[in-house]
Formats: C-alpha cells, sequence, structure tokens
C-alpha cells in the first residue's frame, strides 16, 4: 500500500488546491515580506510551487518566475490557475528539486514554501539553491518544524505513510535549520515562526 512522495502528491493535488490557506494572517505576512524584497527586474525560482496559488500572487512584482513541483498534477492545476488569470510571467515546470538544473547564477530569488521538511537531502537541496543565486540573492524558505512541538506524531507518520496518507517527512527543529542554512553558505535576515506545527520562515542572502 505504501506510496511514493510523488504518486501521494499527486494524489491529493485537486484537494490541496482547494483547501483554504490555514493561517491567513501568517500567510499574508508573508507575502507582503516577500513583495517587498522583490524588484521588477528580478528571476524568481520557486521550488514545491504546489498548485501556483503563491507564485502567481508575486508574479505582477518582477520580470519572470520558474515555479516547479515534483508533481505533475500540481503543475496541471497550476497551470490552469494561470491561463484562468491571464498571467503569462510564470513558467510551470515539473520536476524535482534534486532534477532541477539551470545556469549558476541565474535567479535573484529562490523560495521553497513547506518543502525543506519533504526533502530526503536537504543540504544537497541548500547547495543547489545557493548555485542556482546570483552573488547576494535572496533564499525565502518556510518549513514546518515538527521536532519542536508535534514530536508525539512521530510513531504516527510510518503507519500513516504506509497507508498512503502521509508524504516522506523529515522531523526538523528551527534551530537545526538555521544552522543548516548558514552552513550552506546564507546570511540570516530576517525569521519568524507561527503555528502548532511551528513553521519557521525566514528570510537570507547567499553570502
Ligand atoms: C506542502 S506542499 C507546499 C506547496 C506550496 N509551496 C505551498 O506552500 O502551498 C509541498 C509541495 O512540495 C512538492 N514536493 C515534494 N517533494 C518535492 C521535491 N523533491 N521536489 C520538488 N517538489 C517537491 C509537493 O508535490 C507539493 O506540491
Amino acid at each position: 500500500m505504501a506510496v511514493t512522495s510523488t504518486e501521494f502528491w499527486d494524489r491529493i493535488a485537486p484537494g490541496y488546491s482547494k483547501q483554504p490557506v490555514a493561517d491567513s494572517e501568517s500567510y499574508a505576512r508573508k507575502l507582503a515580506t516577500t513583495q517587498a524584497l522583490m524588484r521588477p527586474d528580478m528571476q524568481v525560482l520557486e521550488f514545491g510551487c504546489g498548485t501556483g496559488s503563491t507564485a502567481l500572487e508575486h508574479a505582477p512584482h518582477v520580470t519572470h518566475i520558474v515555479a516547479t513541483d515534483v508533481s505533475a498534477a500540481m503543475i496541471g492545476i497550476a497551470r490552469e490557475k494561470a491561463d484562468h488569470a491571464g498571467i503569462d510571467n510564470v513558467s510551470f515546470k515539473q520536476s524535482g528539486v534534486e532534477d532541477f538544473n539551470a545556469a549558476d547564477g541565474s535567479f535573484d530569488m529562490v523560495l521553497a514554501l513547506n518543502l525543506l521538511h519533504l526533502l530526503p537531502d536537504r543540504a544537497a537541496a541548500l547547495a543547489k539553491v545557493h548555485q542556482l543565486l546570483k552573488p547576494g540573492g535572496i533564499f525565502i524558505s518556510s518549513t514546518v518544524c515538527l521536532a519542536d512541538r508535534m514530536w508525539f506524531l512521530r510513531p504516527v507518520i510510518p503507519l500513516m505513510q504506509w497507508i498512503g496518507k502521509a508524504p516522506y517527512v523529515n522531523f526538523l527543529k528551527a534551530d537545526d535549520v538555521m544552522g543548516e542554512i548558514a552552513t550552506a553558505g546564507f546570511e540570516q535576515q530576517e525569521h519568524w515562526t507561527h503555528g502548532r506545527a511551528n513553521s519557521l520562515f525566514l528570510v537570507c542572502r547567499k553570502t
């Protein structure tokens, strides 16, 4: 019964696209913080864009966004949303972080929202973000840190994964994530956490 993470995300994509934002106040703060750092000439990359809502919100503030996700179903819905909204400066592309390739220093800003805790190899992902950013480029992440307050879920998750109700997920601590991001060569500009899952919103720059 166990499913791969890609199968999991493909299967839940239609429902995910209809879910209301869980914490609208925090979401609005994240959008505002990100848009305050955006400039009209920027090239932006988003990893794990899901059904594209955030990329489409940011699209009017930059030149172009490449928005990627491992799930073809998520990307299909994202493209429909972009067509419906008449937004043509976002290119949606089906790709895992692991498989994505572009020239070094291609982007002014990289976003990874609700993603890092889902990746088996965070160090490799952070190295890729660093490589893809221009010098001084901005990395913005939002990462669920289950080990801080929801450690009691740890024995439950493998069972949920086995019946196809949970994806691959790491139990992270916010302090550890900040340490890993610093080790990868980023200088922290701003961070705050929110919610029961202690989601860590972090803005940093490539040093
Ligand atoms: C929790 S959702 C977050 C979606 C969106 N960023 C948001 O904040 O609503 C996680 C997304 O990451 C994608 N994902 C999972 N593993 C991935 C990987 N290795 N590479 C790229 N995307 C991945 C999933 O398909 C899913 O759309």
